[in-house]
């Protein structure tokens, strides 16, 4: 098939490649020039293990355009995997994708099936396809024929989570469109869930909303643990032994991130009372998130009263490993109390300083950007960490104690086990866990 994917995020690019790989010819389409030109040149401009590589085997299904006229006017099928970000009152930005809608029907003499992947509230492709239908009128050979496909890949795994997914759903509103889907589908061996266009736009919501509430739910009663001296390691050890829990996504820590959760979280949550049903547990979720990234932040003044002059280094900073993302990252907060407070900070990501800098410019004199870990423990009173690199796991008590004398860890991520610190006098708090001194 000639597919056309619009939008080179980690949705799009991800989608393009993998198809590309099944054997389809895929034109990836992007309005960011710098983007088209470095993915021309074969580079990635996402930080996501094994893409490059799966780009140079797929080299010769692949090309990459900002040119959408010619994109659109000969693709079989058209993935639309723009952003919907968020909108200052927490609904869904969809400007971007009508943008597209827009497009495909100026570039094409005949309609196709248009495929969208963002993810939007339910009830948007419905609008979509009357849309298309107003714009392109419904004509037999010119109707545009709206597909939902939500994607649920997470960063870091993305191409594992495409190419062997639990699951691939489809919302469509006729056969013809649902055997094109499951026919697109047919080498991923996973089972195809097709199913009306709202639902499936109210399961991708459905599902990350469910795993937020998840984390939020184990935070809390990891918060708990510390009041009535539990361990939280155990009690979700304990959990995610019955198969009806499941052990996934009941890791405390100090909060989620990404450019997911939040987003979703808040996009459903305002769909839900713009309709007149507030959906509790997802306001709930959304308001225990943010008290979580305070958590560490609050431990260290617990026992300081103020953390003015201390020296405390940060270890990680992207919303979670294996990714330079910072979107919603627990460090923008955290940083931000820590520089709030007084405190002199000095920082380290294998990946995310970058971009970090860009908003914490080091020129601000109470902040300093490392070389690698150890650079940032040397002489620090603490180390805070927010995001569990597999760089820091390898970091032992010995090497805490000779950098910093004596150190105090603030763990946000329950890196270590608390036995890697008993009798070595660090000072090791963590969330949910007793305390290690
Ligand atoms: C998520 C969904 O998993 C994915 O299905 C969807 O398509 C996009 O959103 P992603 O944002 O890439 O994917 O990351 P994920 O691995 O789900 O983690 C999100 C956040 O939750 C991270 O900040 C992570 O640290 C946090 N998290 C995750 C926890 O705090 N505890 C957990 O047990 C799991």
């Amino acid at each position: 098939m000639n597919i056309t994917v619009c939008g080179t995020g980690y949705v799009g690019l991800v989608a393009a490649v993998v198809f590309a790989s099944k054997g389809h010819r895929v034109i990836g389409l992007d309005i960011d020039e710098c983007k088209i030109s470095l993915l021309r040149g074969g580079a990635s401009p996402l930080f996501e293990p094994g893409l490059e590589e799966l780009m140079a085997k797929s080299s010769c299904n692949l090309e990459f355009t900002a040119d959408y006229r010619k994109a659109y006017e000969s693709a079989d099928v058209i993935f639309v995997a723009v952003p919907t970000p968020e909108k200052a009152d927490g609904s869904a930005e969809l400007s971007y994708v009508m943008q597209a809608c827009d497009q495909i029907a100026e570039s094409r003499e005949r309609g196709c099936i248009v495929v969208v992947k963002s993810t939007v509230p339910p009830g948007t492709n419905d609008r979509i396809q009357a849309y298309f239908d107003d714009i392109a009128g419904s004509a037999p050979g010119r109707r545009f024929n709206v597909v939902s496909n939500p994607e649920f890949l997470s960063q870091g795994t993305a191409l594992r989570d495409m190419l062997y997914p639990a699951r691939i759903v489809v919302g469509v509103q006729d056969d013809d469109a649902a055997d094109l889907m499951r026919a697109l589908y047919q080498p991923f061996d996973a089972p195809v869930m097709v199913m009306d266009l709202r639902s499936a736009e109210l399961v991708k919501y459905a599902s990350n909303d469910f795993l937020a509430l998840k984390i939020s739910y184990i935070n809390e009663i990891a918060n708990l643990c510390d009041v009535v001296g539990a361990d939280i390691e155990r009690v979700a050890a304990g959990m995610g032994a019955d198969p009806r829990i499941g052990d996934k996504f009941l890791r405390a820590g100090i909060g989620y991130g990404g450019s997911c959760f939040p987003k979703d979280t808040k996009a459903l949550h305002w769909l839900s009372t713009c309709h007149g049903h507030e959906i509790k547990t997802i306001k709930a979720a959304i308001e225990v998130n943010t008290a979580q990234k305070t958590m560490l932040v609050a431990k260290a003044k617990e026992r300081y009263g103020s953390l003015a002059g201390k020296r405390i280094a940060v270890l990680g900073l992207t919303f979670k490993p294996d990714t330079d993302d910072l979107r919603d990252a627990p460090s923008l907060d955290v940083v931000r109390m820590l520089l709030d407070e007084g405190a002199q900070t000095v920082l380290y990501d294998p990946c995310g300083m970058p971009a970090f800098e860009g908003r914490y410019p080091a020129s601000l004199g109470v902040l300093e950007y490392a070389g690698d870990p150890y650079e940032a423990l040397r002489d620090s009173d603490m180390a805070f960490i927010l995001t569990e690199w597999e760089e820091f796991a390898s970091i032992t008590a010995d090497q805490y104690r000779s950098l910093m004398g004596t150190p105090e860890i603030y763990d946000g991520r329950n890196m270590y086990s608390l036995d890697a610190f008993r009798g070595t006098s660090v000072r090791y708090v963590s969330i949910g866990r007793p305390v290690v001194e």
